[in-house]
Parts: structure tokens; C-alpha cells; sequence
């Protein structure tokens, strides 16, 4: 696609830590991030979408076990047409824990961050469109699901999300938060403020109420099947979903 000058400074992060243990053994020797879908590594998927609206700079944060993996087979990205750099999540503390280490990679432009095990069958180049054109703030994904209670779910009212539940046992709605995101530079302040949940971790979820709390949050729905691949039926699907995609 054609990318104009300001499509051309969003900056993409791919989130690929953590310790997939859903998929053990698969995942007791590499990160799941690397298995097989279609006919790459999973983590492949995410890059192609980022590089196929025009990002070119992309951030790679893994866990450090793996890392040299991910360097070997990924590289500098001149295979990609990017440009790659790599960061280590310490620990397995959350989503947002992981996209703290952005904030210099990120050097104050706008970001799009994908989760790498989430697989999708669309490109993403109407949200990043629907992303330029709001002035500030941040813009999530949502999907209708038939198992919210596994996601981030959005209570709305009307066209506005009042509110994101991580994982709710009572979910207010079948509309699952998908796992790309897209902020504005204020992210990575807004990070400094949250606390751990529950699970230990820091919760992208709560980074995206505190944008509902400045009325800065804008959602579009995603296109097409998607899956969050980290156990086998959705690994499964993913693989399916990448082998029957006809581009
Ligand atoms: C994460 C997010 C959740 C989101 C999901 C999408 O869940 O916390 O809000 O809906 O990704 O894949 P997790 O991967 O931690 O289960």
C-alpha cells in the first residue's frame, strides 16, 4: 500500500514473551512463538502484517530464553523489508510490563502493538487508517466471540466502550478486546501508573480503562476469523486459518 509520511511513523511492537505454557511440551525447547502456523513461524504472521501497511520499524520484546532464537531466525529484517530490534522481557509480568520496554524504541511517536500469538485473517490497514485519523488517544479491536470469559471483554453503551473486564466470569458482552492496540505517545506514562492484578501481572487492560477514563478510547471491529493461538485447539485453528487464507 501506499504510506504517507505520517502512516510511515507509526511504529510497530510485537509482543512475543512469556512462557506458553498452555502448549507444553511444544514450548518446553523454544517459544511458542516460533511453532509452525501455516507455513512459518507463528511470529512471521505479525511482522507481515505490520510491514504489509507500511511499518518498517519494528520492536521485537521476548522472554531471555529465546531470544537468540528469534534473532536467528528473524535477523536484522532486510528478509522483511524492516528494520527489527530486540528487547527482553525479564520476567513474565504482563502485557503492559512488556510494552514499558518500548518507550525508547517508541521515541514519541504513535504505536501499534500485536500480540505474536494472535493470528488474524484480514489486514489491518483500515484500523491503522481509522488510527491516523483520530487526533490523540489510543484505538483497540473488537471481535464477537462465543467464549469471552477468555479475553478482555468491552461493556458498551451506545458506539463508546465504558468499560474493559479481563477474563470476567460474567463477561456484559460476546465483544472480545483482540490483541492489537494502538496508542499515542502517553502510553508509556500511563503504564508508570497501574498496579498488578489479581494474576500477578500488569494488565493491558487496565492501560486501555484509564484511556476509556480520558475519553480517548476509539474501537473499530476486526474483519475476518482471528485466534489467539496459545493452547492446541486454537493453534489448530490458526494453522487453518493461515493455510486457507487466499491473498
Ligand atoms: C490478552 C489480554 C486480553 C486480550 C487477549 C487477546 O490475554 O490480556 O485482554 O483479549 O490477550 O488475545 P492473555 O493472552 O493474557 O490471556
Amino acid at each position: 500500500m501506499q504510506t504517507t509520511t505520517k502512516e510511515a511513523m507509526l511504529r510497530g511492537v510485537i509482543l512475543a514473551g512469556g512462557l506458553g505454557t498452555r502448549l507444553y511440551p511444544l514450548t518446553k525447547v523454544t517459544s511458542k512463538h516460533l511453532l509452525p502456523v501455516g507455513n512459518e513461524p507463528m511470529i512471521f504472521h505479525s511482522v507481515r502484517q505490520l510491514t504489509a501497511v507500511g511499518i518498517t520499524d519494528i520492536l521485537i520484546v521476548t522472554n531471555p530464553s529465546y531470544v537468540g532464537n528469534f534473532v536467528n531466525v528473524l535477523g536484522s529484517g532486510k528478509d522483511f523489508g524492516c528494520e527489527f530490534t530486540y528487547r527482553v522481557q525479564e520476567e513474565a509480568k504482563g502485557i503492559a510490563n512488556a510494552l514499558a520496554l518500548a518507550e525508547g524504541f517508541a521515541a514519541g511517536e504513535r504505536i501499534v502493538v500485536l500480540l505474536g500469538d494472535n493470528i488474524f485473517e484480514s489486514s489491518i490497514e483500515q484500523v491503522v487508517s481509522d488510527f491516523h485519523a483520530q487526533p490523540a488517544g489510543a484505538r483497540v479491536l473488537l471481535k464477537k466471540v462465543d467464549d469471552p470469559q477468555r479475553y478482555g471483554v468491552a461493556t458498551l453503551n451506545g458506539n463508546r466502550i465504558v468499560k474493559i473486564e479481563e477474563k470476567p466470569k460474567h463477561p456484559k458482552s460476546d465483544y472480545a478486546i483482540v490483541g492489537v492496540y494502538f496508542y499515542d505517545s502517553s502510553v508509556f506514562d500511563i503504564i508508570r501508573t497501574i498496579e498488578p492484578s489479581s494474576r500477578g501481572e500488569y494488565e493491558i487492560t487496565d492501560v486501555n480503562n484509564v484511556y476509556i477514563n480520558r475519553a480517548q478510547l476509539e474501537h473499530s471491529f476486526l474483519k475476518g476469523k482471528w485466534v489467539d493461538a496459545g493452547t492446541f485447539d486454537s493453534l489448530a485453528e490458526a494453522h487453518q486459518i493461515l493455510l486457507n487464507r487466499k491473498e
